[in-house]
């Protein structure tokens, strides 16, 4: 949800930031613009549509020529997405890209009309630039000084790369919220929303802290506080190299991030595993805290969320304590049960999702404990939780998630385990045995893409459909919740998950032979009721896509097709029966020929409720 990219240097300007904003083109976007120092002046290019657009605005008008400037690509919140919506936004010495929403602008706007300014657009970061430049014109022209006045009456969520036109090639960063980095190469430095952007030049960033300005020159950055004071920061160093945000040699970064689920697997649970236990106590997590815990809730969004369903079920049979799942923009206004002796368990692959940011931040306040499991390293909910546990996914660059759900469950696998354990629900037996199996997922995952050709033919029956049901039970239902919003997210079919005893309350009224089932039944404990209600449907004319067991071999009247799945623990089939449902949502996108890694309308990290 809006990218941001800056840079000082020697390089040509516009060409990195056009280089790093298109590896931010994931996050969504709209609209995109980049301001240059050409000779000393500003000089600013934007266009409405994608960066392809702009590269193409610039190659008939000019491109800017000059060594330092900032770029922004646009997720469109105040106004709608054109040209003069499109950032960098000026005042008359100071021009600006961010990331966020303002939430006083209105006020802001207000005052800054009746001083006499006027706007040029209908965004809240207009307003940005002109108060800045308004304390800038005040101060006679000292930047931090008129960046830290404007910083005391913004309120709401910002990121924000700075120039002004009486210094040219430096780069002013601040944020709130959002998140920025500040890159540092060798005789020059960069600014962007995260490190993917900057991955080819330097792997070296500081990670900026609200409150904290950033002054990016030719011989690198300094990071001041709010009384311009320099700040000591520690140097990082990003452990994902170019390779990790690059397609590698796939049509698009979903398929490529579908077949390195095993490995992600294998990186995340191999560290947290010592002698055949789980072991989280490098998260800070002990066998005497998760004794002591009596109900656990886990918060999240999307694909995020539907990981928590997975481990709802798992928690709940292993170690036979309550977990409610909740969606993070309901639970944050819905005044939940959650206090001391509870547990919050925030799930996200970005770290900065709004919605869980805020969850989290109420659920201390209310006193419950808080861990995170979260992707991207150094993210606001990483560095916010009492407890951690990363998942090693790497970048995970499509906006449909796929290898950050795989590695949430797996994470969510090895909790159980070891909360089952400490809570004496199962023996050390039982804990090892099981543990043995999630470390054979991924060989079992691998075979499993091996059958991709079969979900691609399964693909191309669906992709005349207008709408299709998924169904199943117990796991298998929280499973079907993921696949349905892999498919209507990518290939823009209307799809719902539908928990497979319920569909006669109601819903199976929709069924003709015009609205495609796609049924998952591996749990053995519930195989024959899910086939009974596969059969109902199968009666009503649905066509049925069955994913189920290898071992299973369905009658004449049960499904059309059927993608097989190797026998294997009731427990931690979701781990494998996840495969095909993206591997179909993939496929049906493809043929349908929608843009699959950046669908309409979505961003990838949604720093905005
Ligand atoms: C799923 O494919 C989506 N990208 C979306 O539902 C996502 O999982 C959700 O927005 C939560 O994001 P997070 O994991 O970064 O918090």
């Amino acid at each position: 949800m809006c990218g941001i990219v800056g840079y000082v240097g020697k390089r040509d300007c516009a060409d990195v930031l056009l280089d790093g904003l298109s590896r931010l083109e994931y996050r969504g976007y709209d609209s995109a613009g980049i301001a240059v120092f050409e000779n000393d002046e500003i000089k600013v290019a934007k266009s409405k549509g994608r960066l392809a657009d702009l590269a193409e605005k610039m190659r008939r008008e000019g491109k800017p020529q000059g060594c330092a400037g900032i770029g922004h690509t646009r997720w469109a919140t105040h106004g709608e997405p054109s040209d003069r919506n499109s950032h960098p936004h000026s005042g008359s010495r100071v021009t600006l890209v961010h990331n966020g929403i303002i939430e006083n602008y209105k006020r802001l706007k207000d005052f800054l009309l009746s001083v006499g300014r006027t706007f040029a657009s209908d965004t809240d970061t207009e307003v940005v630039a002109q108060l800045i430049d308004y304390y800038y014109e005040e101060n006679h022209g000292n930047p931090v000084d008129a960046i830290v006045k404007a910083m005391k009456e913004l309120e709401g969520s910002y990121a924000l790369g700075v120039i002004f036109a009486d210094f040219p090639d430096m780069v002013y960063a601040l944020r709130k919220e959002s998140p920025l980095i500040v890159g540092i190469g060798e005789d020059e430095s960069f600014i962007a929303s995260d490190v993917t952007a900057i991955l080819q030049y330097t792997r070296n960033y500081y990670l900026l802290e609200p409150g904290e300005i950033a002054v990016l020159t030719r011989r690198g950055a300094k990071v001041y506080d709010l009384h311009y004071q320099q700040i000591e920061k520690e140097l990082k160093t990003a452990d994902w190299d170019v390779s990790a945000a690059e397609k590698g040699g796939y049509p698009h970064f979903m398929i490529k991030e579908i077949h390195e689920q095993p490995t992600a697997v294998k990186t995340t649970i191999t560290p947290r595993i010592t002698d055949g236990m789980p072991d989280l106590s490098e998260c800070g997590i002990t066998p005497e805290k998760l004794a002591a815990f009596r109900r656990i809730h886990v918060v999240a969004c999307g694909t995020a969320m539907h990981a928590g369903m997975v481990g709802k079920y798992v928690i709940e049979k292993l170690a036979k304590v309550e977990v409610n799942v909740d969606i993070a923009s309901e639970f944050r206004y819905r005044e939940p049960l959650v206090g001391e002796g509870d547990l919050v368990i925030i799930i996200s692959q970005s770290g900065e999702t709004a919605d869980s940011l805020a969850a989290l931040r109420l659920a201390k306040e209310l006193g419950a404990k808080t861990l995170a499991i979260v992707n991207a390293k150094g993210s606001s909910i990483a560095r916010e939780a009492d407890m951690l546990i990363y998942t090693h996914a790497g970048p995970e660059i499509a906006v449909a998630s796929t290898k950050a759900y795989m590695v949430q469950i797996a994470v969510m696998y090895l909790f159980a385990f070891e909360l089952a354990l400490a809570k004496g629900a199962i023996d050390e037996a039982e804990c090892r045995r099981l543990t043995a199996l999630l470390q054979e997922t991924p060989a079992q995952i691998e075979a499993i893409l091996e059958q991709k050709d079969h979900a691609a033919q399964i693909a191309n029956t669906l992709i005349t459909a207008d709408s299709l049901l998924y169904i199943g039970r117990g796991l298998d239902y929280a499973l079907s919740m993921e696949g349905s919003l892999k498919l209507k997210e990518i290939s823009y079919i209307h799809s719902e998950s539908y928990a497979a005893g319920e569909l006669k309350h109601g819903t199976i009224s929709l069924i003709t032979e015009n609205m495609p089932v796609i049924a998952v039944a591996t749990q053995q404990k519930l195989f024959d009721k899910t086939i009974s209600n596969i059969k109902e449907v199968k009666a009503r004319g649905a066509k049925v896509v069955l994913v189920s067991r290898d071992s299973y071999v369905p009658e004449k009247d049960v499904a059309d097709f059927k993608f097989g799945l190797p026998d294997f623990e009731d427990l931690l089939m979701p781990m494998l029966a996840v495969v095909p449902l993206q591997l179909i949502a993939y496929y049906t996108a493809v043929l349908k020929g929608t843009d699959v890694d950046k669908p309409r309308n979505l961003a990838k990290s949604v720093t905005v409720e």
